[in-house]
């Protein structure tokens, strides 16, 4: 997090800013296709808020679009990048969400998963926030090709069967895994009870 907050005014630029922006697009796309009527849409680790400003034209419907990320100065550069009144953003960790059970009717997370430190928790958050029958969708590095590094990293997902462990055991459903070559992928999950 504190790398993540001294590169915060920088974060978009170049070919990782593109990057970034790419990934970000695609979920977005898989989010509005799971979700498409979303009131409330909360964004975890949401960085400098390019993948809500994307979800915000894509969800004409959606009443509120919060943005939460562990780094102040990431919240900071997002805040000034909107005028959509139905976007704001705050500082807060995955692990203890500021918000009331069964409150959201979208929950997106691009490549922010593998850096929380609790995953388990920062997934129970993300289900006690969501209503029944509600999406997470939650895009990050879930590859085969990454299976040796779940030898030194035990406590990151990292392959598509410790992530639905992870998902299971938190009570989203997994419905649909969508390969972003070469490591990435984004699942979409259901809160069920
Ligand atoms: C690689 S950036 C991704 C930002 C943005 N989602 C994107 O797709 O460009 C990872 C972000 O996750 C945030 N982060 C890391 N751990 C977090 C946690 N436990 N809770 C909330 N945000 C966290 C970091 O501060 C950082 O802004």
């Amino acid at each position: 997090v504190t790398a993540f907050a001294e590169r915060a005014d920088r974060y978009d630029e170049g070919w990782l800013g593109r990057w970034h922006h790419d990934v970000a697009t695609r979920s977005a796309a898989i989010a509005a296709t799971a979700q498409p009527a979303a009131g409330r849409v909360l964004d975890v680790g949401c960085g400098t808020g390019y993948l809500l400003g994307e979800l915000a034209t894509r969800l004409p419907d959606a009443t509120e679009l919060i943005g939460v990320d562990a780094a102040p100065p990431m919240v900071a550069t997002a805040r000034p990048r909107t005028t959509d009144p139905r976007v704001r953003y705050s500082v807060a960790l995955a692990e203890s969400l500021p918000f009331r059970d069964n409150s959201f009717d979208l929950v997106v997370s691009t490549v922010s998963f593998d850096h929380w430190s609790d995953q388990p928790a920062g997934l129970a958050e993300c289900r006690r926030v969501l209503r029944v029958g509600a999406h997470l969708v939650l895009t990050d590095l879930i590859s085969s090709w990454l299976w040796p590094t779940t030898l030194t990293t035990r406590r990151r997902a990292r392959t598509v069967g410790r992530a639905r462990a992870l998902l299971d055991a938190a009570h989203l459903h997994p419905t649909h895994w969508q390969p972003i070559p070469p490591f990435l992928r984004a699942v979409t999950a259901q809160a069920v009870e």
